[in-house]
């Protein structure tokens, strides 16, 4: 099984090492395809005991999946967490699985499409109240909780506009009127930013994004408290969202590199936002490592190594931003982020095309506006694919 890692191992180390389960002298955890396992003695007593973490069936888990989880944990400083078979799922089953008919959530109104949809379509549908409040502004959450709030959702960068929560101020927020925070912190990976360390007791990802890293599978995972998380476990064997393993074993493999990605998205998003804030076809660029966000200086303290995420104004309006993104030919018109290669979308045509026109424009996602996930290919590359669209 997995190798005891020294207690103060690095970062890299980690995700190399962690977790990982060395199976008959594998050096990385093989594919365990299998549906179900043997019962045994020790098994039934894990049944009885609750099951979380034991290998009875795939939905509940598996060899690959526990690889991840240990791995995703020993990233985020967490006590534990469970993998699911996609961001949403994992959101999903965090929200309908802690809150209740009558409970309350506060969440940011720039909150990714996917979830915007949950709180706004799915949740008061079952008498979970939701009021959207502003991220950047801790003070307008605090103003939000009513007597029922259970749960404050923040997202360490909001999609598309790229805002930064400042997650220690929400922090205190939180503990002062004992309520739950739960981040989405997809966008910087536990690599950009440690939200357990600062105060969250639930972290959610996307692994469809920067830890599987090579947009080749779909994922998500929540960690964190270990008694939220043996809650959660519960949900997820009702709601049934779990994970296969074959797409457990591709993420293990997507992690494994991590921490030798994350610099090159990073540097070549700088890059490129610098370079963008001179074009003069670009009206706005946002990034929020540069100190022309104006979450520059919580930015560094919150994220401090950075995101490759990206986000500008191309003149001309959506028309003039399709009519670019038609022309790249190294960046890849498509949804989605994190993966070594770079995709760009304007989000009011795709991944925030079913948030209302005045809730999107509120937020920031003007005409013309672009998102891109820097990939880890030649800067220099990317930068010349840009300056030839846009000319
Ligand atoms: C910030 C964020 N959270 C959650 C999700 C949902 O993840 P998935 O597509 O894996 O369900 C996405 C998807 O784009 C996202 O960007």
């Amino acid at each position: 099984m997995s190798d005891k890692l020294p207690p103060n191992s690095s970062f890299a180390t980690k995700t190399v090492h962690a977790g990982t389960q060395h199976i008959e002298g594998a050096v990385n955890t093989p594919i365990f395809q299998s549906t179900t396992y043997k019962l045994t003695e020790e098994r039934y007593a894990g049944w009885a005991a609750g099951a979380q973490h034991t290998m009875l069936y795939a939905r509940l888990s598996s060899v690959n999946s526990e690889a991840v989880v240990q791995k995703i944990c020993a990233l985020e400083g967490a006590e534990d967490g469970e993998l699911f078979a996609s961001g949403m799922a994992a959101i999903s089953t965090v929200l309908m699985g802690l809150l209740s008919s009558g409970d309350h959530v506060v969440a940011n109104t720039d909150v990714y499409g996917g979830t915007y949809g949950l709180m706004t379509g799915e949740l008061p549908r079952f008498g979970i109240e939701v009021t959207m409040a502003d991220m950047r502004e801790p003070s307008s959450y605090e103003a939000s909780i009513q007597e029922n709030t259970k749960l404050l959702y923040i997202e360490t960068l909001s999609n598309p506009c790229l805002k930064v929560c400042d997650v220690e101020a929400m922090a205190s927020i939180a503990k002062k009127h004992n309520l739950l925070l739960v981040i989405d912190n997809t966008f910087t990976s536990p690599w950009g930013c440690s939200p357990i360390s600062m105060g969250c007791d639930l972290v959610i990802h996307s692994t469809t994004k920067y830890l599987g890293g090579h947009s080749q599978v779909v994922g998500g995972a929540v960690v964190g408290r270990a008694d939220l998380i043996a809650e959660l476990f519960a949900k997820k064997v009702h709601f049934g969202g779990g994970v296969d393993p074959h797409s457990a074993f591709l993420l293990e493999q997507g992690i494994r590199t991590l921490h030798a990605r994350m610099p090159i998205h990073v540097n070549n998003s700088f890059e490129l936002a610098t370079r963008l804030l001179e074009h003069e076809k670009i009206s706005d660029v946002f990034h929020p490592s540069h100190p022309t966000h104006p979450d520059y200086e919580v930015a560094k303290r919150i994220m401090p190594k950075g995101t490759g995420m990206l986000a500008f104004v191309v003149e001309g309006g959506d028309e003039g931003a399709m009519n670019f993104m038609r022309k790249l030919k190294i960046i890849f018109e498509a949804t989605s982020l994190g993966g070594v290669e770079s995709l760009i979308e304007v989000p009011a045509t795709s991944s925030h095309m079913f948030v209302p026109e005045d809730v999107r424009h509120e937020a920031g996602v003007i005409p013309g506006f672009v998102r891109l996930s820097v990939g880890i290919e030649d800067v220099e590359d990317l930068w010349n694919d840009i300056v030839q669209a846009l000319d």
